[in-house]
Order: C-alpha cells, then structure tokens, then sequence
C-alpha cells in the first residue's frame, strides 16, 4: 500500500519519518515528483533502483537545503558557486567532486567521484529536506525508462505499492527535469532542462559546451530510447495523418497542444501530462505526431524529450 500524504506539517512529519526509516517517499519538486530515500543508507538507494527497475550503474541526484549543506558533501569550483549564486534554489543540477567522508552511499554515484547534487526550490521540498535533516537521494519518481510524473497521480499510475508514500504538492511548475551541468573547471552540459543553456552562458561569460566529456564514464543515463510512452510518436508534424493523435504548439493546433500561445514555458509545464493524455487517446499501439516545437531555451530540453520518446525502443 502506497500512503497520499499532504503537503501540510503532519504530511510531511510522517514523510521525514518514512525516510528516517530507510523507506521511500516521493516528493514534489518544481521539475517533476522525486523518487526519495536517505542518501546516507545502502539500504534504502538499493530500494530506489529496485521500484524503478533501474540499471544501477546510472548515478543519482542528492537533493539538500541549501549551499551550505552541498559543501558539506561536495566541492564547488568557481563556475559552479556562480551557477548556484544564480540559479540555486532551481531547477539546476551540479556535478562536482565528491568530498572524503562525505556520508553518502556510494550506491548513489554508482561508484564516481563526482555527486550530482541539487538545491530545490518547491517549498514542499524544500520543507520536507528541513524537517529529513539529511541528503534525500532522488530519481524522477516514474519506473525506469518511462515518462516522467508532474503529479502525484502520475507516480502512483507506476509505482503503486513499491513505495511507502507520495506526498501531493499539486502539479509541477516546471514540468521537466533539472538541467545537469559539470562546472568545472570548463563548463559542460550534461542534460537539457529547466534552465535553458543560453541562461547559464550569460552567468558564466562564456560558452557551455554540449554533451559528455568522452572522459567521463556514462554521465546523465541518457539512454537513446526514454521518456517512453505506449504509442509511437511521430516529430515535427504541421497536420494529424489519419488515426494519429496530434499535440499542436502555437500555430499547429491539435486535439491536445502544448500551448496554444506558442509559450515554451507552458509548453514544459505541460509536456508530460499532454504525453500521457495523448497515449491515452492513442490506445493500444496508437500513434501520437507532435508539432515542431522551437530549439531555443526551453525548446532545447522540450525537443531533447521529445526525441527520446520517439526512439526505437530498446
Ligand atoms: O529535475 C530533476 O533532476 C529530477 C528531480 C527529482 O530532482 N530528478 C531527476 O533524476 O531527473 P534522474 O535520476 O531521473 O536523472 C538524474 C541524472 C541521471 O541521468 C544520471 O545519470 C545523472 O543525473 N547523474 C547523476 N549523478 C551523476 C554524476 N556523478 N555524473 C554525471 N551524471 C550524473
Ligand atoms: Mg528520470
């Protein structure tokens, strides 16, 4: 049985108390709903991977309060204070050197020496990591490989009775997930998200460059094929063929659209509600077309989705 908690003081007490006993709770943040477990317990990082069903050697994000708490675990060079300055609390991801006797398992940075950590800013997150006192390791609270949930129905449609509790804070302002830069000491992207690239170029002075380092062992899990809905999907589309489902975006209109005003930032919000809508109009084994959606700013991280719900599945 998995518990619904509030979003108020006995919610989230109970929620802390879950964690505290190595259970998990998934949790609002303002990308997408967290799959949480103490970062500290073996134990309760090998129960993230397990109700996932997720490779294991694709590392973790650590959630924590405030700059303060990261550089406890971690070490931040000059490109990531000034990303943290800018966009902390955000939906900003850091990669950064993980500190000697940092507490955290090691399950959670699948043996690495760096840790992805992230400093929320949905009070309900923000509320729960002050009442946990401690790093909460936390995947996007959908199973492996399948579309990410901004609200609490969504986590419970996949993962119902393999955690303890979902705590309901309502829909998720972002609605995609944080973007993962490696800071330092050139600056990298690693995942397209929340913070459009060119926000980050204009805090840095200088360019981000784009995808892994080859240096780097499999950095974000980027695996081709995610984010996969029931139906096949079709990109790029300006009209429905016959027995698709087409997601319009500005002037392309659809049954369901991202956002009528050609809005990128309601078009996140609302990317993957409107991709589990559209799957399931589509039916068994429909098919969906999406209108071209821009690539700039958020555009970058909608269409990085986007291509990956289309990819031959694996
Ligand atoms: O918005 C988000 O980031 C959401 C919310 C819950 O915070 N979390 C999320 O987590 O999207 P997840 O597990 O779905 O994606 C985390 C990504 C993975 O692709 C993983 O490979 C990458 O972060 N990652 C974690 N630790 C890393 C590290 N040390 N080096 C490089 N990439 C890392
Ligand atoms: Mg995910």
């Amino acid at each position: 049985m998995t518990r619904t908690l509030a979003s108020d003081d006995s919610g989230l007490a109970a929620a802390a108390g879950l964690l505290l006993d190595g259970q998990l709770v998934a949790f609002p943040t303002e990308t997408v709903y967290g799959l949480g477990g103490d970062a500290r317990s073996d134990r309760a990082v090998a129960a993230i991977f397990d109700a996932k069903g997720r490779p294991s050697f694709n590392p973790l994000i650590v959630h924590l309060p405030d700059m303060a708490a990261v550089e406890r675990i971690a070490h931040a060079g000059p490109n990531a204070r000034a990303l943290a300055q800018a966009f902390w609390p955000g939906p900003l991801t850091l990669v950064l050197p993980l500190r000697e006797g940092a507490g955290i398992s090691p399950l959670v940075t699948a043996g690495l020496p760096t840790v992805a950590v992230r400093v929320p800013a949905h009070p309900v997150a923000q509320r729960l990591l002050q009442r946990f006192s401690g790093p909460i390791a936390a995947p996007s609270a959908n199973p492996s490989g399948r579309v990410s949930p901004t609200r609490a129905a969504h986590v419970l449609q996949g993962l119902a009775g393999r955690i303890a509790a979902v705590v309901d804070g309502g829909p998720c302002a972002v609605g995609l997930e944080s973007t993962i830069v490696l800071p330092d000491p050139d600056p990298r992207l690693l995942r397209p998200g929340g913070v459009p690239v060119e926000a980050l170029e204009a805090v840095l002075g200088r360019p981000v460059s784009i995808g892994q380092d080859p240096a780097t062992p499999n950095a974000p899990g980027q695996l081709a094929s995610h984010y996969a809905p029931e139906a096949t999907i079709r990109l790029l589309a300006t009209a429905a063929e016959p027995g698709e489902v087409l997601v319009g975006f500005g002037v392309v209109p659809g049954v369901l659209t991202l956002s009528a005003a050609g809005d990128l930032v309601e078009a996140a919000a609302n990317l993957f509600h409107i991709l589990r809508e559209a799957d399931r109009l589509a039916g068994p084994r429909g098919r969906i077309a999406f209108a071209p959606i821009p690539e700039v700013g958020l555009g970058r991280a909608i269409n990085d989705r986007l291509r990956r719900a289309a990819a031959p599945r694996l």
